[in-house]
């Protein structure tokens, strides 16, 4: 791993402002996953460094950035309907510079696609291109035409990016970078590349400045957090950076994903039992419950083993809530074994499922199984999936009638006059309130529940 510092390029701000008769817009957009709407947050960063304004508008921009994702092919799709109806403001203002980056642009097949077919796309750069940015738009303003680079792989940790955060309350803080599990069905090891680590210094020192600037929740992320701290000089491992973390003084939480179960352990469970800023919420994707699916999946982890992890914690932890993702209908699994994830739902209780119908990803291993299911088949088992999932969690929201709950002010919620506010254990309260306590915390008397989303009303 090879630790650099982001340094400001003088010469490509120039170029950019010589570009341009007054200062330029930038329209930055992120699909996917919470790592790629923290990449979104570095590129604004990088892009205002540059001299760029940010606009909400893709109409007002000069700059308009999609930050892609490829987990799924309808992620994918959606991105390629939304680049082509740019065609048109590209017709109406010639200068308007329109590039795509991100997870999708690190497969060769796209950027072919885009080369080809979305003439009016002038930059394509991948995922570890942030903070090269202003270079690439100086090359290609300086070049005329376009800019489509070819995905490739870089290993560099690149620290001190200029970030322009989305939230003046809640933070994400990437922890390491990219994922070396090659789950079969997954195209994220492909695209984001090998796992890299931060040192916990920096980690560290961003988490400060955070704590400093107000932030209340911080979210750690990566692909696999419980491998963290993998090929560091240092000897440390996940629980032990949490440790260190919760040493810092302040009035904050702390959340994390994702825990892979191959690597969560009894120690981060006695971690988050022993500090209250650790939230009583584990999001440990389980993906099926089916051993032979869990093995076709190479997930290395057993139903049984999984229990035993729910069970620890479930005992050590108090009132803590559990959430998952579940994908139905991997290549050749059977009604048999779908049956056993629905078992395996109703014995987790899980408070919040994320559930995805099998999308299939060129280029992995499971793209090359027999799948002999129809998609009907599928979202048949999808209904029936969802109706379970409602069911528990109806039930479990229910049980927090009558609690009194320290919550996270969010926003406004749907109800006009009404404010959202997040518990520890990663539920939903609406409840009446003034908007100048959003971004704050407060205490919320539960009243109501109605399937995951709570109602109650402000402490008096
Ligand atoms: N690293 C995380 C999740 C990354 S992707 C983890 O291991 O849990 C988020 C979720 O998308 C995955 O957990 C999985 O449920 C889903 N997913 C990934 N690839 C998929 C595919 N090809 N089809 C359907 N769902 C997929
Ligand atoms: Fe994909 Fe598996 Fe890595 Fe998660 S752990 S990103 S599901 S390969
Ligand atoms: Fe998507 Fe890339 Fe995240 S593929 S889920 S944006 S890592």
């Amino acid at each position: 791993m090879n630790r650099i510092d982001f340094t400001h390029n003088t010469q490509a701000a120039e170029v950019i402002a010589a570009h341009y008769d007054s200062p330029p817009l930038a329209f930055v957009h992120s699909y996917g996953c919470q790592q790629n709407v923290n990449d979104g947050e570095k590129i604004k960063g990088v892009l205002v460094d540059a001299g760029y304004g940010l606009c909400d508008k893709f109409e007002d921009a000069d700059l308009i950035l999609f930050n892609t994702c490829a987990v799924r092919e309808h992620a994918e799709e959606r991105v390629f309907g939304n680049v082509g109806a740019l065609k048109q403001l590209k017709a109406k203002n010639p200068r308007l510079i329109i590039g795509i980056c991100g997870c999708m642009t690190q497969q060769e097949g796209v950027v072919e696609r885009l080369r080809k077919s979305y003439p009016f796309v002038d930059l394509v750069f991948g995922v570890n291109g942030i903070d090269t940015l202003p270079q690439l738009l100086a090359e290609k303003m300086g070049a005329g035409k376009r800019l489509l680079k070819t995905p490739t792989q870089r290993y560099d940790v690149v620290e001190q990016i200029p970030i322009q955060r989305d939230s003046t309350f809640r933070a994400w803080l990437p922890i390491m970078y990219g994922c070396d599990n090659f789950c079969s069905y997954c195209i994220v090891p492909y695209v984001r590349g090998r796992e890299r680590s931060r040192k916990s210094q920096d980690i560290l020192a961003e988490f400060r400045q955070l704590i400093e600037q107000g932030y209340k929740e911080i979210t750690l992320l990566g692909q696999n957090v419980n491998s963290y701290g993998k090929g560091l000089e240092e000897t440390i491992d996940f629980a032990d950076l949490l440790e260190q973390l919760c040493q810092q003084p302040g009035d904050y939480h702390i959340r994390f994903m994702t825990s892979h179960p191959k690597d969560a352990t009894k120690k981060l469970i006695d971690t988050m039992a022993k500090y209250p800023q650790l939230c009583n919420h584990l999001h440990l994707p389980v993906q099926s419950g089916s051993n032979r699916i869990l093995k076709e999946m190479n997930r290395h982890y057993t139903v049984e083993q999984y229990m035993e992890l729910i069970n620890y914690a479930k005992e050590k932890i108090p009132g803590i809530t559990f959430s998952s993702d579940i994908i139905v209908g991997f290549p050749g699994e059977t009604e048999e074994e779908f049956e056993q994830t629905l078992d395996l739902i109703s014995k987790v209780e899980y408070m919040q499922l994320f559930t995805f119908i099998y999308s299939k990803r060129t280029g992995t291993r499971a793209a090359e199984m027999p799948d002999p299911f129809t998609h009907k088949d599928k979202t048949n088992r999808m209904a029936r999936l969802l109706k379970t999932q409602e069911e528990i969690a109806s039930r479990l929201a229910k049980g927090m009638i009558g609690k009194q709950c320290r919550v996270l002010v969010e926003g406004h919620s749907r109800q006009p006059g009404t404010l959202a506010g997040r518990l520890d254990n990663n539920l939903v309260v609406e409840f009446a309130g003034d908007a100048a306590l959003i971004g704050s915390y407060t205490t919320v008397n539960i009243e109501d529940a109605r399937v995951t989303m709570l109602k109650g009303s402000l402490q008096a």
